[in-house]
């Protein structure tokens, strides 16, 4: 006998299905529920509302679990590349090296970008935001890729978008951070990996070879892990929406861009460095920021806290957490934002505040710290995060089309006047 639940309605009672998933998830399915009842549901930010099955990640709030495809996150960070793991959530299996080598021989092959398409750089003034840059650099890629906007694609047409877009993603950021210095594009490299290839696009330099440290690939590889996936996040969350319409993958994925931007969201590793900095220039005080933080006539927030499904702590900003201190001292830096970080964790921590609403440091808190102990400039971090997010993305949007989801359209309740006349306007 599956398992109901009942809703009791003025004098009737509805026995709704529920489904379980294969973590022991339950759903109240209400798929039916207004044909049955004329009742819809409402849940402001979706905070109690699944919107698919999904069979790429698994995140537990609660425990601070997250696992790619039944993998803990904290093992694959440590025992797998991030183009092993874009693998995995694309095409459901970690790869074999033959697989792994064919897969990184395509992405060669399409690492490079149109020459027209550089046109589009010099259209940037000099301090547009990256973000910016990049949700219209993504979107454009249909105009170069004709195969992206069959209405009917094949299984290869599919592939070969996928494959263009996670190739070309790198030579996308690293030239908008190379067009932001006005220095020469650096090409991709056929001899390099995946990450040493954007390492040596954003810092290689026309006229000489650069060396590419080993800690910082490392490092990046491992940033970019733990940034790869996320379930039914913002960001991914509108990827689907939009490829429910059937829009292209580009489109979809430069919609992800858009709402990654955001500083609740993904533009919050950015918001972190900027608000450490501020605390930094202040002082230090960090018992007045967090005093400010708790102060509901203050719109300051402690940014890179919080989180809507992590209710104990964020694993992925336990392993960042060490993963700085490693590599600063790998890479003999001292950033005296660091010290401000733990500072700050350490008395939210043992705040009431910040306990009682279980807020607790996100994958965002202190990855800015690494990225600019990499190198790279603030307003790049959310490219960074993108960069990261995008196997995930594709993952989702491939999941949903592969599924048939319907399109996304979701209800409303209106609360606007009722129905009254138009008085011409003379007689208004
Ligand atoms: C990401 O969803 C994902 O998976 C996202 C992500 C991913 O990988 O895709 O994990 C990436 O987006 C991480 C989050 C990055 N954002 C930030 O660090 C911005 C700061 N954090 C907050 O804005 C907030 O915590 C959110 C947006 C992350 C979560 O917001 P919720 O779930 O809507 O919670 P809420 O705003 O309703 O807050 C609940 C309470 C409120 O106080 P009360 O009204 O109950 O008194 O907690 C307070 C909030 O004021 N609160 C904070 C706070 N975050 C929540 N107070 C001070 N500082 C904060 N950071």
């Amino acid at each position: 006998m599956s398992e109901t639940a009942s809703l009791n309605l003025g004098d009737k009672t509805y026995e709704l299905p529920v489904t379980t998933g294969s973590e022991n998830e339950k759903a109240i399915d209400i798929s039916k529920l207004r044909d049955q009842t004329g009742y819809i549901t409402l849940d402001s930010g979706f905070k109690n509302t699944g919107c698919t099955k999904s069979a790429i990640t698994f995140l537990d709030g609660e425990q601070g679990i997250l696992k790619y495809r039944g993998y803990p996150i904290e093992q694959l960070a440590e025992k797998a590349s991030f183009l092993e793991v874009a693998y995995l959530l694309i095409y459901g299996e970690l790869p074999t090296q033959s697989e792994l080598d064919n897969f990184q021989a395509q992405l060669s092959q399409h690492a490079l970008l149109h020459e027209d398409y550089k046109k589009f750089y010099d259209g940037f003034p000099p301090k547009a935001h990256p973000m910016g840059q990049l949700v219209s650099l993504v979107s454009s890629l249909s105009a170069f890729s004709p195969e992206s906007l069959n209405p009917n694609p094949s299984k290869d047409d599919i592939n070969l978008t996928i494959i263009k877009l996670l190739a070309k993603m790198p030579t996308i950021v690293s030239w908008i951070y190379k067009g932001s210095l006005g220095e020469p594009f650096i090409y991709p490299q056929n001899k390099l990996d995946y990450v040493s290839n954007f390492m040596n696009m954003t810092f290689g330099q026309v006229t000489h070879e650069i060396e590419i440290d080993p800690v910082v690939v490392d490092a990046m590889n491992k940033l970019l892990i733990l940034h790869a996936d996320h379930e039914q996040n913002c960001s991914t969350s509108t990827v689907r929406i939009v490829g429910s319409s059937e829009a292209n993958l580009y489109a979809s994925i430069s919609a992800g861009v858009s709402a990654l931007w955001g500083p609740l969201h993904g533009g919050a590793n950015q918001a972190v460095i900027e608000m450490l900095e501020r605390i930094k220039e202040d002082g230090g005080d960090t018992d007045k920021w967090i005093a400010k933080a708790k102060d509901k006539n203050d719109s300051f927030r402690l940014m890179g806290f919080g989180h809507r499904v992590y209710k104990n702590f964020d694993p992925r900003a336990k392993i960042i957490k060490k993963a700085c201190d490693d590599i600063l001292a790998k890479l003999g830096i001292n950033d005296p934002v660091l010290e401000i970080a733990k500072k700050l964790e350490a008395a939210a921590l043992s705040d009431p505040y910040f306990v009682e609403r279980k807020l607790y440091p996100n994958v965002d808190f202190y990855s800015g710290i690494i990225y600019r102990a990499l190198g790279f400039p603030t307003d790049l971090f959310t490219v960074l995060f993108a960069l990261g997010r995008l196997p995930g993305w594709i993952a989702q949007w491939k999941e949903l089309r592969e599924n048939k989801e319907p399109i996304g359209r979701p209800r409303q309740i209106y609360v606007g006047e009722t129905e009254r006349d138009v008085v011409e306007i003379a007689k208004r």
